[in-house]
């Protein structure tokens, strides 16, 4: 594959930009970066490899039919899909997005790739979709899908779109579902950079609910090397699973921050719970581990220690974000919580 362009989109959100970089030094492929800008997209997430001669970011929305057509006109050999709205309060909130980008947009995104004989199609999806586990048990890729929140419904229904597309036009496409990312250029909407620079801040830090719910914490960097085993030897037409390896409370994660900062527990603020908030996700990679060799490479303390420096180290970076549109949101979401 080595003169060949693949096509990223989404590239300019957290793990997009993360995974950009990622292939930009692993491989010699030309990456073409198209992404629609979002609140949650950002150049400067990219600023250091813009000038490099096998990067091309085009700024257009995976749901616009005719913008893929401009884009899809000089040959692309694999398309990773990583375009989406992604934050679930979001889309309690506001689902609207979330249906045009997550559904249609993976729609017309398939369309294309089947129209243009594209030979290599990851989607990246989330083990969202398969709801809520009690305190037993793992999420396997044959559990089945039963998405709870409208960002989980969106993405389960692209699952079942991308899928189709294999069983009917042999299409040659790959899922991923991964647990609860972290790490650096993550936008602080999330829990881990929102309770990282509003500490900072020596802001109230809202924990919803009884804080016992459970994640499956992994590393981006280590969501991108199993993406990049995936595109690489993925079977066509397979689901691969990846976690962390890794369940911790919320409560835990707000506190290890805080230890991490030298800041208070005194600053945590219990509110009310999310609307339909999933109690536990567990994430069992046997498939992936078995299939494609991959392996965690991340400590969890270690790589919490470096994310909360690299905040620390970019203030400008998350100051920007947290000002205008982002303060209507933030007191949209936690005022009178
Ligand atoms: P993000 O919100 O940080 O980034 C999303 C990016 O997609 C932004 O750059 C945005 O501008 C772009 N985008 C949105 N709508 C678009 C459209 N219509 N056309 C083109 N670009 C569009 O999200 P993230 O956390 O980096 O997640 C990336 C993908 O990984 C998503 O598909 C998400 O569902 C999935 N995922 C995320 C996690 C996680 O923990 N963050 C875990 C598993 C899977
Ligand atoms: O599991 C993968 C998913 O992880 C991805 O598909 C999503 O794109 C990503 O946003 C993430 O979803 P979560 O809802 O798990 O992530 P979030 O960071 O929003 O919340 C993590 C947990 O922390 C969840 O139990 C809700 C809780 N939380 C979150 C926020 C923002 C709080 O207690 N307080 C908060 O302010």
């Amino acid at each position: 594959m080595d003169n060949k362009t693949i096509l990223i989109t989404g590239g300019c959100g957290f793990i997009g930009s993360n995974f950009v970089r990622h292939m930009l030094s692993r491989h010699p492929y030309n990456i073409i970066n198209m992404d629609k800008l979002t609140y949650a997209g950002n150049l400067e997430n990219l600023k250091d490899i813009e000038n490099d001669k096998r990067y091309r970011f085009i700024k257009g929305d995976i749901a616009d039919k005719s913008m893929l057509e401009g884009v899809f006109e000089e040959r692309i050999d694999g398309v990773i899909n990583f375009a989406a709205e992604s934050h679930v309060d979001r889309s309690i909130m506001d689902p609207d997005a979330f249906i045009k980008t997550n559904i249609n947009g993976t729609f017309q995104l398939l369309e294309m790739a089947k129209k243009k004989g594209i030979k290599n199609f990851v989607q990246i999806s989330t083990d969202e979709v398969y709801g809520s586990l009690g305190p037993e048990g793992k999420f396997r890729e044959d559990t089945p899908l039963s998405p709870n929140s409208p960002y989980s419904a969106s993405k389960a229904s692209a699952d079942m779109l991308a899928l189709a597309y294999h069983h009917t036009f042999n299409m040659p496409v790959v899922i991923t579902r991964c647990s609860n990312n972290y790490g650096p250029f993550q936008f602080p909407e999330k829990l881990i950079p929102l309770i990282i620079t509003n500490a900072l801040a020596d802001m109230e830090l809202p924990v919803y609910g009884d804080g016992l719910n459970i994640r499956d914490w992994i590393h981006v960097e280590d969501h991108c090397e199993a993406i990049d085993m995936v595109f690489h030897k993925g079977r066509p037409g397979n689901v691969y699973n990846i976690g962390g390896e890794n369940e911790r409370t919320n409560i835990e994660i707000v506190k290890l921050i805080l230890d991490i900062l030298g800041k208070p527990h005194s600053l945590i603020k219990f509110v009310k719970d999310r609307p339909g908030h999933d109690r536990r996700y567990a994430i069992d990679s046997t498939k992936i581990k078995n299939e494609l060799g991959f392996r965690i490479q991340k400590d969890f303390k270690k790589g919490m220690e470096e994310t909360v420096r690299w905040y620390i180290e970019n203030r400008t970076w998350w100051e920007r974000i947290k000002s205008g549109e982002y303060i209507e949101y933030y007191d949209r979401m936690y005022k009178n919580r």
